[in-house]
């Protein structure tokens, strides 16, 4: 009997097409595709993208590259009905600098990826790699992640670093996958601590994509910071910020948790309904405080609104930021002023944090024996190995005992 190699359901199963004008990108686009899978049947055909109907409709392929100018809407409207006759074909659209109108217009139209000129090779890999996903009905598997949402008791608290810096710790941590998503809608940046550039899609462009938001549509907005991070960023403009709808909020998250391991959100300090429908969603939802007054009399006022909404006190945690030993409010105070137990101190580190931010790069990757990023790999790992970290208590209170 043959038994059957996983990996060869994975070769042959799709088809490509390639469709353009220009030869020596045509060229490109079929070298690398033979170097993604050099088992996958690739026809290239040089024309315009006016006759893209014409040539496929007999033989749709599964995965179809239009090659285009992206001057204008008119280029786009030949593709206008495309992905309607066609849905289960996934279309890449590849042009040169695309502006923000023609991407939006594409994304309507159903394209399910904007490759940029000039082409780079991960892009284009990792494009192909979602489609064989979606054309194998992979995405949208039954995996419910852990969602983690990150609110902040005052401005300033630190919540953005650490929620991105968290989520970059977790996708260290063990072979997961996560999803950081910036629900600060209005002023959210949790990308840029991670990330020198701003990435090409946002929450409102998702949000925004018309009935079409799938997890396909998802996977293909978010930026793939690393292999196992990618993120998706909050709104560019206060009027796009507006226009996302609780309802989608909560689509979103549902699909994100559904194909990754941890779903991590920044919340920022807005509390309206798509930031409740977040909340709700939450398994887990880590508190930001610091010892000073105004800091503690703002979140005592927030956990008091969360008690009211109804959100299980098992969820919460309270993380204690710039935490240092020797203030006038000590961990105890702090906790009896709050009636709850602190979850987690991060030391302060102004240096290494700063230089972190001001770089757009984990703090892990440029100080990765600095306290503040050996705090946040010990919060990731207690979810991600919450046996190591019991076992490192345990062998602590005994070595405690001992000394007294
Ligand atoms: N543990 C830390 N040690 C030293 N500095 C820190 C620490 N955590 C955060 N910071 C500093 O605090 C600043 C504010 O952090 P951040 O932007 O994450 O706060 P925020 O709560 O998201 O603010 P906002 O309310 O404006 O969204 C950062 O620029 C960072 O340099
Ligand atoms: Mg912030």
């Amino acid at each position: 009997m043959r038994v059957e190699d996983p990996r060869d359901l994975e070769r042959n199963t799709m088809k490509t097409t390639v469709i353009g004008r220009n030869e020596n990108t045509l060229q490109t686009l079929r070298s690398l595709l033979e170097e993604w899978d050099g088992n996958m049947p690739v026809t290239v055909l040089t024309a315009g993208v006016d006759k893209v109907f014409a040539l496929i409709q007999a033989s749709p392929p599964d995965v179809l590259i239009i090659e285009a100018v992206c001057a204008g809407d008119d280029e786009l409207s030949h593709m206008d009905t495309l992905t309607e006759r066609f849905p289960n074909m996934t279309v890449m659209l590849l042009c040169k600098a695309p502006t923000a109108e023609v991407m939006q217009h594409a994304m309507r139209l159903g394209i399910r990826e904007l490759l940029t000129e000039p082409l780079k090779r991960t892009q284009l890999h990792e494009a192909m790699q979602r489609a064989r996903r979606r054309s194998q009905g992979r995405m949208g598997s039954h995996k419910v992640g852990r969602v983690m949402a990150w609110i902040g008791s005052k401005g300033g608290s630190g919540q953005t670093f650490l929620a991105s810096n968290f989520a970059y710790a977790l996708s260290r941590s063990s072979p997961v996958r996560v999803a950081l998503i910036d629900l600060d809608l209005q002023f959210g940046d949790a990308v840029l601590f991670l990330a020198d550039h701003q990435p090409q899609f946002t929450v409102a462009d998702v949000a925004g994509s018309q009935g079409r938001l799938d997890a396909a549509l998802l996977g293909s907005s978010m930026a793939h910071l690393t292999p196992s991070l990618d993120a998706l960023c909050a709104p560019e403009s206060l009027e796009a910020a507006t226009q996302v709808k609780p309802e989608e909020v909560e689509t979103i998250i549902q699909l994100a948790a559904q194909n990754y391991d941890y779903v991590v959100m920044d919340l920022g300090r807005n509390m309206d309904s798509r930031t409740l429908r977040a909340l709700d969603m939450s398994n887990d939802i880590f508190i930001v405080v610091q010892l000073t007054l105004p800091f503690i009399r703002d979140c005592k006022r927030l956990l008091e609104t969360l008690d009211v909404l109804g959100l299980a006190r098992e969820k919460l945690h309270l993380v204690v930021n710039r935490y240092e030993r020797g203030g006038d409010i000590t961990l105890d105070k702090l906790e009896s002023a709050l009636g709850r137990k602190v979850f987690q101190t991060i030391p302060n580190s102004y240096t290494a944090v700063a230089s972190s931010v001001n770089q757009g790069r984990p703090l892990l990757d440029i100080a990765k024996s600095d306290p503040v990023a050996r705090a946040l790999v010990q919060v990731a790992e207690r979810f991600t190995h919450p046996n190591k970290i019991k076992e490192q208590e345990r062998s602590l209170f005994s070595w405690f005992k001992g000394s007294r």
